[in-house]
């Protein structure tokens, strides 16, 4: 679909305007996401490179797909009047930065209400707008926010911490940024006044990770890294069996039976240390070591889809853990559209995740693909008002960027 036109009516976001300034994921996936639900996104990007997601291969069609592309200087003076004019219609800004950047720059959320009193304003960064002021201005990816909220060193083996892949930090921001947007908008819309919220990404993985923590500040109880095993409970985690790997989460009575039953441990269940009715095979528990030990024997002997099958049957939760290359062509996948194909503006065909979730009555939809940058930039300033001597004058100078859609093929 062609620059020029208007954004098809669809979904339960239909009519919601937002814009945001931002780079990689955090922030701009928060903007997608309203976007394959009806929004009408606005992508500000710098004029020089653009959003640096542009620098990757496939997924940048994935997360930028149904949005606009203004390419704008946002801090020069005459960028900043474009941005003000611009925002007087959203409903929504989000913008990632360093701490507060666009405060200091004189972009403040005072400044924002003068100009759109109901605006919801979303600042998403490492640290926070406030705190210590050497650490609020530091640069954060996925990993930063990891390793200061502690969550990086609740994963690995009790030898290296490791990630949680991919970009776990990042997406999880933006769902907390979806969120929050649309709470804050709830109430905008009640009372007409908007609201700012900081969202510093270690917070979103503090929060995330705050399960075993809460035995650590209120007990002082802290566990070691599990590594692919649960920190406390026999038979959850992930399990090595004939040809693969299984996923385990052993828990309930008749869980806990029919997997005794199967290991050759039958004459445990019933007796004072597993009384019937234990739903809770503690790694402390009387025979926790040997209950260990019989199932990984059981699973190196059996071949995984077997036992997914047959322990599925007994109401365990357990999955083979699967890859890329099986997940594609799997008929529950393909059965419920999880993949979907559309055509990039170049023409070439992309493959990626469907709309999510499946709304019943307003169901998203895909009706643009990725942007190329500064492509809107024309249509956008000229729906504001701008003639297109001053456009071309504001991008003589640098301050805007446009560009033709690509041709195609
Ligand atoms: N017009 C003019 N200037 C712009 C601009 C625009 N449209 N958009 C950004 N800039 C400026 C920034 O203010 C910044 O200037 P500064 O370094 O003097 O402060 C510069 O261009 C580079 O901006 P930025 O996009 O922030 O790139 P960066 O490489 O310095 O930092 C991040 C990138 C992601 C590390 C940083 O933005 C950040 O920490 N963001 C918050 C957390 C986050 O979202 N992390 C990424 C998760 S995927």
């Amino acid at each position: 679909m062609a620059k020029g036109m208007n954004i098809p009516a669809f979904g339960n976001l239909q009519g919601l305007k937002v814009v945001y300034s931002a780079v990689e994921i955090a922030g701009p996936e928060s903007a997608q996401l309203m976007a394959e639900w009806g929004a009408d996104v606005t992508w500000i990007e710098n004029v020089f490179t653009g959003d640096s997601m542009r620098d990757t291969t496939y997924v940048k069609e994935l997360e930028r797909r149904n949005q606009r592309s203004l390419s704008l200087n946002i801090f020069s003076d005459e960028g900043k009047e474009v941005f003000l004019k611009l925002i007087e219609t959203a409903d929504i800004f989000i913008e990632s930065s360093k701490g507060p950047v666009y405060e200091k720059r004189g972009l403040t959320d005072e400044l924002l209400w003068k100009h759109n009193k109901a605006l919801v304003i979303v600042h998403v960064s490492g640290f926070g707008q406030y705190g210590v002021e050497s650490r609020v201005n530091r640069a954060a990816y996925d990993q930063t926010a990891q390793a200061f909220s502690g969550y990086l060193s609740q994963n690995g083996t009790q030898d290296q911490p490791m990630i949680a892949s991919p970009y776990t930090g990042d997406y999880m921001t933006a769902l907390m940024v979806v969120g929050s947007s649309l709470a804050a908008l709830y109430r905008a819309q009640k009372t007409g006044v908007g609201e700012s919220i900081d969202v510093a990404m270690y917070e979103v993985m503090l929060r995330l990770g705050a399960y075993y923590m809460m035995d650590y500040l209120n007990a002082g109880i802290t566990y070691p890294r599990a590594g692919a095993r649960h920190q406390n409970l026999c038979g959850i985690g992930v399990y090595k069996c004939k040809d693969g790997f299984l996923s385990l989460c052993l828990y309930g009575a008749k869980q806990n039976k029919a997997i005794l039953d199967r290991i050759g441990l039958s004459y445990l269940w019933g007796t004072d240390e597993y009384p019937e009715g234990t739903s809770a095979l503690w790694l402390n528990g009387p025979k926790a070591a040997l209950i260990e030990k019989k199932l990984e024997e059981y699973l190196l002997t059996k071949p995984v889809a077997e036992v997914e099958e047959d322990f599925s049957k007994c109401n365990i939760a357990a999955n083979q853990v699967m890859s890329v290359e099986e997940l594609v062509d799997h008929p529950h996948y393909l059965a419920r559209e999880a993949f979907v194909e559309w055509e990039t503006m170049e023409g070439k065909k992309c493959k990626g995740p469907n709309i999510f979730p499946k709304f019943k009555r307003n169901p998203g939809q895909i009706w643009r693909p990725m942007p190329t940058l500064g492509m809107d930039t024309e249509d956008i300033l000229s729906n504001l008002g701008y003639s297109s001597e001053r456009i071309q004058d504001l991008s003589d100078q640098g301050i805007v960027k446009k560009s033709a859609a690509p041709e195609k093929g």
